[in-house]
C-alpha cells in the first residue's frame, strides 16, 4: 500500500485497527514474533503501556502516533529488532534501556538469573558481594540486585559504551547506590571477594559470526558475540581468574552457547570448579551452569 494511503488508513481508526494491520504487515515480511513486535511498536507510537494499549484499544490513533508508527514498521521490516527502535527492553521485572554498540540483553538470559537466584540461596544466605563479567547493558546485575535489597556488585566490561549503559541502568532502576561499573579486561581491575560471580560473556565461533541473523548481526557489537576460534575464549580466562576472587562457599554462574555445555564444564573442572546445578532457556536448551570451587 502507498505510504500516503497507509498514514489515512491507521489515522483516525482506532488502536485496534493499527496493531492487527501493523501485525499482518509484520507477519507478511516474516518477522519472527510479528504479533509482539507490533505491539511493543504502537505503544512506543502511542507512548503508553500495555495496560493502556488493552484497555484504550478503541481509541484513535492521532497522525503524529499513525506517522511513527509506520517508521517504526518500516524501520523493523528492514531488520532492525523493535528494542534497538525503541530503545527499551524487558528484562526478568525490568524494563532497561538498549543503547546503540551495546548487546541488547535477550529473554534467554534469564535463565542464568533463575540459575545464580537459586545457586546463591542453595547456599543458606543471600550473596553480599556480586560480580557480573562483561556486563553489557547491566541487564545481569541490575536483575540480582533487584532481587538481592542487601547486597552490593561490581559490573565489569571491556567496552565504553557497555559501562555507560550499566550505569544508566543501574541508575535507572534505582539500584545505583549499592553498585559501581568498571572498565577492564575481565579481572584486571578486581579486586576483593565475592560470593557470586555471573557471565554471559561472548561465546560465538569467529567463524560463525557472519551467518548469524541480520539482527543480531547488523546491531550487537562484535566484541559481545566473538568467543574466538572455538567460542571458549572467555571461558578459559574466567575460570582462572574466578578461583583468585570468589569467597569461600561462593559460586560463579555462567552462560555459554548450544553444545557447548560439556566444554564449559570441561573447561571449569581443569580449574578445580565443580559443577553444582544447570538450567535451561526458553527452548529447554543447557543454556547455563554454576559451579563452586572442589
Ligand atoms: C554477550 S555480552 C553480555 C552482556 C550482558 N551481560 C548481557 O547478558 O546482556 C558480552 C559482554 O562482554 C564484554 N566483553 C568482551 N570481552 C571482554 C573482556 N575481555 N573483558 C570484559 N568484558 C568483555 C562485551 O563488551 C559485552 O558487553
Amino acid at each position: 500500500m502507498p505510504r500516503d494511503s497507509a498514514l489515512a488508513t491507521l489515522q483516525g481508526g482506532s488502536r485496534d485497527e493499527a496493531l492487527a494491520s501493523g501485525r499482518s504487515r509484520l507477519r507478511a515480511a516474516g518477522v519472527e514474533a510479528a504479533d509482539e513486535d507490533a505491539r511493543l511498536l504502537l505503544q512506543g507510537a502511542c507512548g503508553v503501556d500495555r495496560l493502556a494499549m488493552v484497555i484504550g484499544g478503541d481509541l484513535p490513533v492521532s497522525g503524529d502516533e499513525a506517522r511513527r508508527f509506520l517508521e517504526f514498521l518500516d524501520r523493523r521490516v528492514g531488520g532492525e529488532p523493535a528494542s534497538r527502535i525503541l530503545g527499551r527492553r524487558a528484562f526478568w521485572t525490568l524494563d532497561l534501556e538498549v543503547r546503540p554498540g551495546v548487546l541488547d540483553p535477550r529473554g534467554d538470559t534469564e535463565a542464568l538469573v533463575r540459575l545464580a537466584l537459586r545457586v546463591a540461596l542453595q547456599a543458606g544466605q543471600t550473596p553480599r558481594r556480586i560480580l557480573d563479567l562483561g556486563c553489557g547493558s547491566g541487564a545481569l546485575l541490575c536483575a540480582l540486585l533487584s532481587e538481592f535489597p542487601a547486597a552490593s556488585g561490581v559490573g565489569v566490561d571491556v567496552s565504553e559504551g557497555a559501562c555507560a549503559a550499566a550505569i544508566a541502568n543501574l541508575a535507572l532502576c534505582g539500584l545505583d547506590g549499592r553498585a559501581s561499573v568498571v572498565r577492564g579486561h575481565w579481572f584486571d581491575q578486581v579486586e576483593g571477594a565475592f560470593d557470586l560471580i555471573v557471565s554471559n560473556p561472548p561465546y560465538i565461533p569467529a567463524g560463525e559470526i557472519d551467518a548469524l541473523d541480520r539482527e543480531v548481526r547488523d546491531h550487537d557489537p562484535r566484541l559481545a558475540l566473538d568467543g574466538g576460534e572455538d567460542g571458549l575464549d572467555a571461558y578459559r580466562e574466567i575460570f582462572v581468574g574466578a578461583r583468585r576472587v570468589l569467597a569461600p562457599g561462593g559460586a560463579i554462574a555462567v552462560e555459554f552457547g548450544l553444545g557447548q555445555a560439556a566444554d564449559v564444564a570441561r573447561l571449569a573442572r581443569d580449574r578445580g570448579l565443580q559443577k553444582v546445578d544447570s538450567e535451561q532457556d526458553l527452548g529447554r536448551r543447557d543454556r547455563a551452569a554454576a559451579f563452586r570451587v572442589e
